[in-house]
């Protein structure tokens, strides 16, 4: 169910939508509906049909791989059998995912499951690796890399959801302001983040969270005022970064 989305869902429809992991069926979202982002931001072969292409469980699931590839290597088995990592993962996943501490940056290979498909300098290198992200504005063509820059570290779980199947929100976003069923709570509640430290985990989706979404924006096209609190709980925008992730653990 988590990897089968409504129709309606494919492509960039606008606002909010389902995300998934092209398992059953393509996202539709090229690099151009994903805000002109950078091809080379996947890694081989996921850079060859960005929008049109599927893939299997047992990219993702199988027995432990190199750094920034799923391929078995040796004798090591092809197939979901077993990992030394958790859930019968090709590479680690866990609140640490990302890397890096103030003034110590990540390093690259590095064996984060992410990072088999996406490129980490990319994503969690301050420069971006010269690569643009659907995560963008038109002032800035990757705001992975400008967060890892003004944060110091990054942490992919702050604002994308722990299993990455499917989800109900795009881009597999966490987003506090609205947390539902899925955690056990009645509706759509907001999480109290108001200081660094606050972070939420509730399993199996929630581990470290911190993003809260006002307004989501179409790729390309995020602004500061997309995020904050509804309730205004540590403030919106610029001033809601830095109260509640200018040092997140
Ligand atoms: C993009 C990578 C990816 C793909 C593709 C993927 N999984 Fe997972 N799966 C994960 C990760 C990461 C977790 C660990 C979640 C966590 O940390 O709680 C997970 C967890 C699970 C779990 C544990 C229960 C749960 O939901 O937490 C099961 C079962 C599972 N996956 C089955 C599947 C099946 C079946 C498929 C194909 C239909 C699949 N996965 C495809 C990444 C993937
Ligand atoms: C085995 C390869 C693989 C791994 C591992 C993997 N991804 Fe992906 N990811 C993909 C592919 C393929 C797509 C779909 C690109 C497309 O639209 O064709 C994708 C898409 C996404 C999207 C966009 C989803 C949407 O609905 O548009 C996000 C966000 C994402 N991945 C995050 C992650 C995170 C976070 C991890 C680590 C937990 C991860 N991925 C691990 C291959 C992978
Ligand atoms: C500060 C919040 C934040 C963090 C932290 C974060 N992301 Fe994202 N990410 C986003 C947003 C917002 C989008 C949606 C962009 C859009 O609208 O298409 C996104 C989209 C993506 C996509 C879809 C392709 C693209 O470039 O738009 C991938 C893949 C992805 N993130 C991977 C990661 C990985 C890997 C990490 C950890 C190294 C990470 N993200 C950390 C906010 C974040």
């Amino acid at each position: 169910m988590e990897f089968q989305p409504p129709l309606v869902d494919r492509g960039e429809p606008g606002g909010n939508h389902r995300s998934w992991h092209p398992v059953i069926d393509s996202t539709g979202r090229t690099t151009v509906e994903r805000g002109n982002m950078s091809t080379a931001a996947f890694i081989a072969p996921w850079n060859n049909a960005v929008g049109s292409q599927t893939m299997y469980c047992s990219d993702c699931h199988g027995s432990n791989t190199a750094p920034n590839s799923v391929v078995p290597s040796g004798t090591r088995p092809w197939g979901p059998h077993g990992s030394e990592n958790n859930f019968i993962l090709k590479g680690q996943w866990n609140a640490a995912t990302g890397g890096g501490t103030r003034d110590v940056p990540a390093t690259d290979p590095n064996n984060g499951l992410c990072f088999k498909c996406h490129d980490f300098r990319t994503y969690a290198d301050r420069n971006g690796n010269g690569n643009a992200s659907g995560f963008s504005s038109v002032d800035d063509n990757n705001l992975h890399a400008f967060h890892a820059d003004r944060i110091e570290s990054m942490r992919c779980s702050w604002c994308h959801v722990a299993v990455p199947h499917g989800w109900k929100n795009k881009a597999l976003l966490v987003n506090l302001n609205d947390v539902g069923a899925e955690a056990g709570l009645i509706g759509s509640t907001e999480i109290s983040i108001t200081q660094d430290n606050d972070v939420y985990n509730q399993g199996p989706y929630y581990l470290n969270a911190k993003l809260k979404v006002i307004t989501f924006a179409t790729s390309g096209n995020w602004i500061e005022t997309n995020c904050g609190s509804t309730s205004n709980q540590g403030g919106t925008g610029r001033d809601w970064m830095r109260n509640v992730c200018t040092n997140p653990p």
